[in-house]
């Protein structure tokens, strides 16, 4: 897929811009606070509806407006081109839309696939399990939209359970009709968050070996209270998912008195983890700055593949301010495989990149929200 325009209207620094970038990868230069994250931004927020670094839409909207729209063309495969568009005013008015048609988020998210790279990423690595977990939920979410009715439905459970175990008086008969429910949605998304990480896996390590020159392994597993055989041959798994709903039940009994105490549910994938091992040892506790920048990029490769396989559609890449932080070494690697994957691309850096041979690009130079050819 490749975004052919997009038109930026009262989004950040942008007032009223049109963007027309090349099919390769498009360098977009120029010094700090000029608008270089903002339309990588705003890219990313026309393509899934999110924004990378804000869980906020109102703080999108540029300071002297009260409405922001973001519209543009992409293209795919063959040759079929679709027209996007998302204006929002405030959480109640925000419309989302696909060729003139209004569509609901949970369907526009999935439909446009893109993936972006920027240095809080890091923090995936460094920081706690909510991240983590927001991670595979949204990427999850990418490649196999139902998922988002799992979570909704989980939680929704999740919260009414809670609710009553911070009651004085707790009724049994209450609590385990929502029970059943948490094991019911909780099983589908472990079993998701499982057969992704696995996917995962069948791509990330060969990245990790090619940008470590051999020397570093990497795995991705699911941290779980629940125990099984985490080997799935596919999502849907009717099997694996009673045997699953089962142990969550179980669980849920042995650990009821001390739910009672603590008020909140002490069982289920609102609580779970992904875990990366680096040569047989925890990333998180054991590895170097640049291993874990290189493990972030490598499980970004991965996605692209995963996209491509389960989408037949080639990704976006939106590289924020990563590029400058890798070495020559790297940086080349990277620009290879995203000439030979034949990906449209956004790299932002203060200066222009000198582009190696067997890549074609255009530059972009970015001042006070103005987008220039050159
Ligand atoms: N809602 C908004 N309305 C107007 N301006 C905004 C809004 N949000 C952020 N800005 C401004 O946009 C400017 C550009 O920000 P941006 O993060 O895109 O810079 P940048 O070119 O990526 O800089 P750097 O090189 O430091 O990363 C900043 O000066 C910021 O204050
Ligand atoms: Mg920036």
């Amino acid at each position: 897929m490749k975004l052919e325009k997009i038109i930026i209207n009262n989004f950040r620094n942008y007032v009223d811009n049109t963007f027309e970038p090349g099919p390769k990868i498009n360098v977009i230069y120029g010094e700090n606070a000029q608008g270089k994250t903002n339309l990588l931004e705003a890219i990313y927020y026309l393509l899934s509806s999110i924004s990378h670094r804000s869980r906020k839409d109102g703080e999108l909207v540029n300071w002297e407006s009260k409405y922001f729209k973001v519209k543009g063309t992409v293209s795919f495969k063959e040759k079929k081109k679709k027209k996007l568009e998302i204006i929002y005013e405030n959480s109640k008015n925000k419309s989302l839309k696909i060729n003139d048609n209004v569509i609901s988020t949970d369907k526009y998210f999935s439909q446009f696939p893109s993936i972006i790279l920027y240095p809080q990423d890091l923090n995936l690595i460094k920081e706690g399990p909510a991240l983590r977990r927001r991670f595979l939920n949204t990427e999850i979410t990418r490649i196999n939209p139902v998922y988002y009715e799992y979570l909704l439905n989980y939680y929704r459970a999740l919260r009414q359970r809670n609710n009553i175990l911070k009651k004085a008086v707790k009724k049994k008969e209450e609590l385990s009709s929502w029970e059943n429910i948490l094991a019911q949605y909780g099983s589908k998304i472990i079993i998701n968050r499982v057969y992704f990480l696995q996917e995962l896996n069948k791509y990330a390590p060969s990245y990790q070996e090619i940008f470590s020159s051999g020397k570093e392994k990497i795995e991705l597993y699911y941290k779980t209270q629940i125990k099984f055989k985490k080997e799935i041959g596919q999502r849907e798994n009717r099997y694996l998912e009673n045997d699953i709903q089962e142990k969550i039940l179980e669980l849920v009994d042995e650990k009821r008195m001390e739910e009672y105490n603590k008020g909140h549910t002490l069982v289920g994938p609102h609580l779970e983890d992904m875990g990366i091992m680096l040569n047989g040892r925890e990333l998180k506790k054991y590895s170097s700055q640049g291993q874990q920048r290189t493990t972030v990029i490598s499980i970004k490769f991965a996605q692209a593949d995963i996209l491509m396989e389960k989408k037949e559609e080639t990704p976006i890449l939106l590289m924020d301010d990563s590029f400058s932080e890798l070495d020559n070494y790297r940086g080349k690697l990277i620009l290879d495989l995203i000439a030979e994957k034949q990906l449209q691309c956004f790299i932002t850096t203060y200066e222009s990149l000198k582009l190696p041979s067997n890549c074609e690009g255009d530059f972009f130079r970015i001042e006070g929200g103005i987008i220039e050819n050159g």
